[in-house]
């Protein structure tokens, strides 16, 4: 039998169709068997359209649609008609016509399926990800994945129309510094030599404003072998720009109208710009983290000055071990039980807090084990510092600088979670700027550069800090955050070779490594590269808000596990030993074993 053409997408017939010959083909949903008339879903990406079966219409095509399985992929030439009263559904766009059925051919049968694939079922994820293909043509995921082509879309459009060039960067290339470990590539014409697989386009899109290209923009892919939590894949997208003669200012308002088209062309969502921004210094202090939820208070303050005078020994000792002390104020938190104030000491331990003194500021007075502590001067001080009302809690965490912030950092964001203080739908971003230059990792003893080592320093910093205090140089870095969740990162970038030099050697990165890891970049600083910056955004993190998804995995048409592996594929997996040979590569003993 002959193909037909398909004339029409199934999510697309409506009563105006009504008395037309149509073609529909997609995938069966359902068929139902009612006294010899046979009615089957048909489904395709845009939705569902009912064909029905009727013996004296076509008796062939009747018997034929007796053997239909969900899943068979069918082509069905009939009229449109409408359907009888009592049939209508209202909850379909397609609900008030039929198709009834003259010509049916199956394209091709199926397998039952190892899941429904439905949205209403819910279904272990490693049998998802094994069948990937079938779990791709639930309607969420393809809705998903089609709001990304269109995010994509909207993003490209957007750069363009400011003057930006999309130009592709290597994929076989050698490492970059973002920080990560870097998968590797052997080369069979190099013997012993690999390519690196980029972490970022980093250093080729600074290379490119070298070239004089003044915009650029790509959607770049990124390969980091790091350990993966939560919104991390080892093979993710950026959202990669780079621009010459630029300022931060210009990016700034460059991106938060980026932002808004795309949460308006997405999601139909107003974004509000300009961004409030805050210094590194700012949000360690306040929120004890780097990218800060600002959709609620709750902020840290710090009482280290009272306390390091008070009664209370496990306070004033830490004052003078160089720790903090820090607090919470929760409004209304003075109805907290003996229990939730348990929960909140067993929560802030996971962040190595020691304990976790409480306050519950009632009508007549403090109420608290640490109350006889503090003189009524220090109380009324705490009071006002925190800004505490008749009615709230106050929580103290006494450690060092880091476990205070990792604890009460977190435990906000948890007291919001549980009193529901965050509001739905609500997007809030923020700039973070002024990120330290370098930090010491004591790992390597020795300082590591925060965000990479091209980006500029605050010059007078470096001029008064480099010999003495290296950690208190701030640079011209900054990230955009959104809901405490860091969407993208950028920097103005190092354009003079005496400068780069000067951050090397803080980085205690010698004339020869940097020769042999980035030459060619120094080399190109030295034939006129322009002053440029830029900043790349995870596009698969936008793509959880605009989704509205905790699951990086539900963004991506083929993710990988938390193993780093495709449960699709089986990629990775051991090779033959004729390949390995032609790449000059023996495996380790070892690491056979695990393999097998
Ligand atoms: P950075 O390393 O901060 O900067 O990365 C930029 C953004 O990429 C996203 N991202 C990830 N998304 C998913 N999985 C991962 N494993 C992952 N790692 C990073 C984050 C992050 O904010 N070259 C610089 C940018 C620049 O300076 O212009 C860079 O790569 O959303
Ligand atoms: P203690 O003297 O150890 O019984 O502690 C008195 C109060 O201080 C208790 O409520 C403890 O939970 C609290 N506490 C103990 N250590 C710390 C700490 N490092 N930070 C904050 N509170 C603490």
């Amino acid at each position: 039998m002959k193909q037909q053409s398909r004339t029409h997408y199934c999510g697309d017939l409506r009563s105006a169709n009504i008395g037309e010959e149509v073609v529909v083909m997609g995938w069966c949903q359902s068929r139902r068997d009612h006294g010899g008339v046979i009615f089957v879903d048909l489904r395709d990406y845009t939705g569902l359209t009912q064909v029905v079966f009727k013996k004296e219409i076509n008796a062939a095509s009747h018997e034929l649609a007796e053997s239909i399985r969900s899943e068979f992929v069918l082509s069905a030439r009939g009229k449109v008609n409408p359907r009888e009263d009592g049939n209508v559904n209202p909850k379909l766009p397609t609900g008030e016509i039929e198709v009834l059925v003259e010509e049916l051919e199956i394209l091709n049968p199926s397998l039952t399926a190892p899941f429904m694939l439905d949205d209403r079922t819910s279904v272990d994820e490693r049998l998802r990800l094994t069948y990937r293909y079938l779990d791709l043509r639930r309607p969420t995921m393809q809705q998903n994945l089609m709001l990304r082509s269109k995010a994509m879309h909207a993003v490209r459009s957007y750069f363009i129309e400011h003057r930006f060039f999309e130009i592709e960067t290597p994929i076989l290339t050698k490492s970059t510094p973002e920080g990560a470990r870097d998968y590797l590539v052997p080369s069979r014409v190099n013997p012993g030599q690999f390519y690196a697989l980029p972490q970022s386009p980093q250093l080729f899109k600074q290379l490119l404003m070298c070239s004089g290209y003044d915009r650029y923009i790509q959607i770049a892919r990124c390969f980091r072998d790091e350990d993966l939590r939560g919104n991390r894949q080892p093979e993710f997208t950026q959202i990669d720009l780079e621009l010459s003669f630029t300022q931060p200012e210009e990016i700034f308002s460059l991106i938060e109208g980026m932002l808004q088209y795309l949460f308006k062309e997405t999601i139909d969502t107003e974004v509000h710009a300009p961004f409030p921004r805050m210094t590194y210094q700012q949000a360690m202090d306040e929120y004890g983290v780097d990218a800060p939820d600002i959709r609620f208070d709750l902020k840290l303050v710090d009482l280290s000055d009272i306390a390091a005078n008070c009664g209370l020994k496990v306070f004033s000792s830490v004052v003078a071990k160089g720790g903090l002390v820090k607090s919470i104020c929760v409004p209304g938190g003075a109805d907290f039980s003996r229990k939730d104030l348990d929960d909140m000491t067993d929560f802030v331990a996971n962040y190595g807090a020691k304990g976790m003194a409480w306050v519950k500021l009632n009508a007549d007075g403090w109420q608290s084990p640490i109350a006889k502590f503090f003189s009524d001067v220090d109380k009324h001080s705490i009071e006002e510092k925190v800004g505490g009302q008749i009615g709230d809690l106050i929580l103290f965490c006494a450690d060092t600088k880091k476990i205070v912030a990792d604890s009460l950092g977190n435990l906000r964001k948890e007291i919001a979670r549980r009193r529901h203080l965050i509001k739905e739908n609500d997007f809030s971003f923020v700039w973070v700027t002024d990120f330290p230059l370098v930090e010491y990792n004591p790992e390597v003893k020795r300082y590591t550069a925060t965000h990479h080592p091209f980006t500029m320093p605050n010059l007078e910093d470096l001029e008064k800090y480099a010999d003495s205090d290296p950690a208190k140089i701030r640079s011209v870095a900054y990230d955009v955050v959104l809901n405490g969740v860091e969407l993208g990162g950028g920097s103005i970038r190092i354009h003079r070779q005496d400068i780069q030099k000067r951050v090397f050697e803080l980085l205690n990165i010698s004339n020869e490594e940097a020769q042999s890891k980035f030459g060619f970049l120094l080399d190109a600083l030295s034939y006129g590269a322009p002053p440029h910056g830029g900043i790349a955004f995870g596009m698969d993190r936008i793509m959880m808000f605009l989704l509205n998804t905790d699951s990086i995995r539900d963004v991506i048409a083929f993710p990988k596990t938390q193993k780093a592996s495709c449960l699709l594929t089986d990629a990775p997996s051991a090779v033959s030993t004729a390949q390995l040979d032609e790449l000059h590569i023996r495996v380790k003993a070892s690491a056979q074993v695990q393999q097998s």
